[in-house]
């Protein structure tokens, strides 16, 4: 026996499962997933075979030709879930599995129309990663069980179902009201990539082998600020080697998504808070777009390996956006990245386990150990090795890397072989073993600076002492360079300093949420009475994670805000994601800590 991930049941002794046929309907009225799976198993198997699930009942198993599998639910564990040892019979090849969902389902969000740009239709959306596949499908729910799979989504008749997966046509479902939309994914994809998404959408075709997908309100300016995709796609494939996913496909959500974007393959999923109007927020696509090489083909084996798929995929970003728009570009994706990584690591305290690019995570919710630390570290890491190797010798190394682990899930501890192989010395040189095994940031971290950001950063700094920008200076600066200089001011400011900034900066009317978000964490830590109303807006409508920490966070420092904050969390609560809604209970919990003396 032997289970290698420790937020799976799965048992790499046991048989395995190779392809899934999905055939489910979606209730809204009920906020369930009926139906069934069906489990092809590699070869005629018989004895134990343990799956994860969790929140998923009414489960009747069967053969092929219809006998009864025994089986056993094991009781609930508050992480994994609840492990479903199954008995096969002899030669058994596929077993058919009936149950439907839970309404609480960590997988699954439910929107209420009024949620959604369009107000009339309802909107469910799945976000499977890191170990929530288990809630919508039984099934081993490890990265390295990886999985083809074929689904038959029965949705209302007004609605449209789109997936991590080629369409393969609609028809009138089996009830009236409702159609069967089918679609295949042929390529082994591991159980986090499993996606699903319902609601009033329309495509709009970007290029040959890509579309945005959208509510029809919105889809226009998803088809306007997506409009480069093909030349990302392009440069990805020079940089990475061919994509090998087919087609690339863009789903924009509504504002609850509680993340900016994950990389569904052949449908990567986007928060609408990216459509700012003028393309400036599209750094987000080329991150998930780098995925289709750095996660999705090169997947981490578990979660303890987190940093292979992001550290990798934000290192990969960079370096489009560093093709796409010039070395300055990039240098400000590396200082805005800067900020972020040493919020985390401040968060945890630099000594802290989770500040490690290989984790430990056994009995802890990935959910709660997420933060900047793999992306941030973990990119200036592989920068650091590109840096050391000579970017043409690294460039070769990862297209090797690439094609030698495509279509399946690795360890740090496989890629450091692989890197031994391919560059000798070379890891040895970077100290990499204190980099993956030994927390906070390493004294040989490269820093990027361009002397612009330099002077950006400098007169931040400078405020308190009287330094501001000319208004002509600070109309200048591109949206990037504005949140550089709004990043770097100091976390409280008078009233006069608040509204000087909203007014030079034309801060109220900025379309880009990272510039928004990033003022109105300024406008909370100040106590800023102008800005609440915005604030409230953006609170009640939007899921995004990474919005709502600092957002409550910078609510904390007064008993005036920490009372706005208790106040909107809880007429919005009922609405947020439920990862969204932990992580503002999670920040609110300490502002009772602090005022505690904690
Ligand atoms: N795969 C992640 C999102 C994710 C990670 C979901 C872990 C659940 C568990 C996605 O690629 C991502 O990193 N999104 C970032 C984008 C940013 C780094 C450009 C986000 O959502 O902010
Ligand atoms: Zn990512």
């Amino acid at each position: 026996m032997a289970r290698l991930d420790p937020h799976s049941y799965a048992d790499s002794a046991q048989p395995r499962v190779r392809h899934l046929r999905l055939a489910l309907a979606v209730s809204f009225a009920e906020r369930r997933l009926e139906g069934s799976v069906t489990l092809e198993l590699a070869a005629a198997s018989t004895g134990a075979l343990d799956l994860d699930t969790k929140g998923l009942d009414r489960i009747e198993v069967q053969t092929a030709d219809g006998t009864q599998v025994p089986f056993e639910l094991a009781p609930e564990e508050p992480i994994l879930g609840r492990r479903l040892r199954l008995e096969l019979p002899p030669g058994t090849r596929e077993l058919l599995v009936r149950y439907r969902t839970s309404p609480d389902a960590p997988a699954l969000q439910w929107l209420e129309p009024e949620q959604t740009a369009g107000g009339a239709h309802p909107f469910l959306f799945s976000q499977c990663q890191s170990i929530h596949a288990r809630s919508v499908v039984p099934l081993p729910d490890t990265p390295r069980s990886r999985v083809t799979y074929e689904a038959a989504i029965t949705v209302p008749e007004a609605l449209s179902a789109v997936m991590s997966a080629g369409p393969e046509g609609v028809a009138a479902g089996p009830a009236p009201g409702t159609r069967t939309f089918r679609f295949r994914m042929p390529q082994p994809i591991p159980p986090y990539l499993l996606a699903l998404a319902v609601g009033r959408l329309e495509a709009r075709e970007l290029s040959t082998r890509s579309a945005v997908w959208a509510e029809p309100e919105t889809v226009e300016a998803a088809a306007h600020e997506f409009s480069g995709i093909e030349s990302m796609l392009e440069k990805a494939e020079q940089l990475f080697g061919p994509y090998d996913w087919n087609r690339y496909d863009m789903l924009v959500l509504p504002p609850s998504f509680p993340y900016g974007g994950m990389e569904n393959p052949r449908m990567t999923f986007l928060t609408p808070t990216l459509l700012a109007g003028d393309r400036s927020l599209v750094d987000v696509v080329a991150h998930e777009l780098a995925h289709s090489w750095t996660g999705n083909l090169v997947t981490n084996a578990d979660m303890d390996h987190f940093w292979l798929n992001e550290g990798f995929t934000v290192w990969a970003e960079r370096r489009l956006l560093e093709a796409l728009h010039g070395e300055e570009a990039a240098v400000l994706g590396w200082a805005i990245g800067e900020n972020a990584l040493q919020e985390s690591l401040a968060r945890f305290g630099a000594s802290s386990p989770l500040t490690c690019l290989r984790m430990s995570l056994a009995g802890t919710d990935p959910d709660d150990a997420f933060s900047s630390v793999p992306y941030e570290k973990g990119a200036r890491f592989v920068h650091l090795l590109e840096r050391t190797a000579g970017r043409s010798r690294f460039d070769g190394f990862m297209r090797d890397y690439i094609a030698r682990f495509r279509f399946t899930s690795i360890t740090t501890e496989e890629f450091l072989a692989f890197l031994e192989e391919r560059l000798p010395g070379l890891a040895a040189k970077v100290g990499a073993r204190e980099w993956l095994y030994e927390p906070g940031l390493p004294s040989n971290a490269p820093i990027f600076r361009s002397p612009r950001t330099q002077a950006l950063v400098e007169l931040a700094h400078g405020f308190a002492g009287g330094a501001r920008p000319t208004s002509a200076d600070a109309a200048s600066w591109s949206p990037a360079e504005t949140l550089v200089y709004l990043q770097n001011l100091p976390r409280a400011l008078e009233r006069d300093d608040c509204a000087w900034l909203d007014h030079a900066l034309a801060l109220g009317g900025r379309g880009n949420y990272e510039i928004l978000v990033e003022w109105l964490t300024l406008a909370a830590g100040s106590d800023y009475e102008p800005a609440f109303p915005r604030l409230r807006e953006v609170l009640a409508d939007v899921g995004r994670m990474k919005y709502l920490r600092p957002l409550y966070g910078a609510l904390g420092r007064s008993p005036r805000t920490r009372a706005l904050a208790r106040e909107v969390f809880a007429a919005a609560a009922p609405r947020y994601h439920v990862l969204s809604r932990r992580v503002a209970e999670s920040v609110m919990a300490s502002y009772e800590d602090a005022a505690n003396g904690r």
